[in-house]
């Protein structure tokens, strides 16, 4: 029995913690990060086609539909090494703010590697669908697992943590996003950062054991507290000032963010998205409504986390 049609939904994220170190000689740099995946999801239809095609709605109609989009090259990753002669149509539902430092086009390519999975019937686990993730960028693994997890390395190594109770954010979106090699570019710049040549072999792999960036433990202790105000302490971006010397209007984001009375405001990851704390519900709206009076987002919006990572909502069989 084959599959007629799969849909896949894959989260967005925010970074509630990104300490970022030195680049390696392959220019990436070493992370230790604490992603949550919130309530804003991609939402994929995979349906039988001869070739690889794809179809964009909701944000990022204007993005490109073939190769240069990871999803394209997500299913042809997936064709390939599954050994597959079938192709794929895809139509994506972006929610996830483009460029906006959230990760709404590593969820297209999660999402795309489960449902052309499901497809055609190629049956990876999740391991090696988490294996091919990372190889097509570093924070495709994570919208596979969801939740709430730390990520070392390149941000691609994921190991889930705990979390008690649910988070009320507030997402200050702009109308134009931020290129992330651009915003690592001026990170390093404003620290004086080189990238090293590779001097001996190997030495573009990760840092061995116990080098690198680490997150805060007192950060998974706030996670277990399930109490907002805890964790309102452990927000922190090592990439905030290169977002702000890029852009410089975030300043007035996060000024605005906590004037709102939100418990505590930071860039998510290479940004401009800024995501505010709120208490509750209720406390959400509020610091949203302040927020968008003070027009210093093209967009304001309330969500959730954590939430699963990319699961089928739908799978239809065909005889
Ligand atoms: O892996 P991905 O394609 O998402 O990364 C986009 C860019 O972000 C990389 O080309 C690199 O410039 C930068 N990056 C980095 N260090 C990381 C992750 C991303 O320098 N750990």
């Amino acid at each position: 029995m084959t599959a007629t049609q799969v849909q896949v939904r894959a989260p967005g994220k925010i970074n509630l913690a990104l300490h970022v170190g030195p680049p390696r000689p392959d220019g990436y740099h070493p992370l230790a990060t604490l992603f949550q995946a919130v309530s804003l999801y991609e939402d994929v239809l995979a349906r039988p086609s001869d070739e690889i095609t794809l179809e964009l709605r909701g944000r990022g109609t204007d993005l490109p539909t073939d190769a240069g989009n990871l999803a394209v090259r997500a299913a042809a990753l997936l064709r390939e090494t599954g050994g597959v002669d079938r192709g794929v149509h895809l139509t994506i539902t972006k929610q996830v703010p483009v460029a906006g430092g959230m990760a709404g086009g590593s969820a297209d390519a999660a999402a795309t590697l489960l449902a052309c999975d499901q497809l055609w019937g190629t049956g990876l686990s999740r391991e090696e669908l988490a294996e091919l993730a990372a190889e097509l960028g570093a924070d495709v693994p994570f919208a596979l697992t969801g939740m709430s997890a730390m990520g070392v390395g390149r941000g691609d190594l994921v190991t889930p943590v705990m979390s008690r109770g649910t988070y009320h954010w507030v997402l200050a979106v702009q109308g134009e996003g931020l290129s992330t090699p651009h915003v690592f570019k001026t990170f390093d710049e404003l620290e004086g950062y080189t990238v090293p040549s590779a001097a001996a072999p190997g030495s573009d792999h990760a840092a061995p054991d116990g080098a690198g960036p680490r997150v805060d433990p007192g950060l998974l202790a706030a996670l277990l507290s399930a109490d907002p105000l805890v964790l309102a302490k452990h927000l922190t971006n090592d990439l905030q000032d290169a977002a702000l010397d890029l852009r410089p209007e975030l300043g007035d984001v996060l000024a605005a963010a906590d004037r709102a009375g939100a418990l505590a405001a930071v860039v998510s990851g290479s940004g401009p998205t800024v995501a505010a704390l709120a208490l509750d519900a209720p406390h959400a709206a509020s610091v949203a409504d302040v927020m968008r009076a003070a027009e210093v987002a093209a967009e304001v919006l309330t969500v959730t986390g954590p939430v699963p990572g990319a699961r089928v909502l739908e799978h239809v069989h065909g005889r």
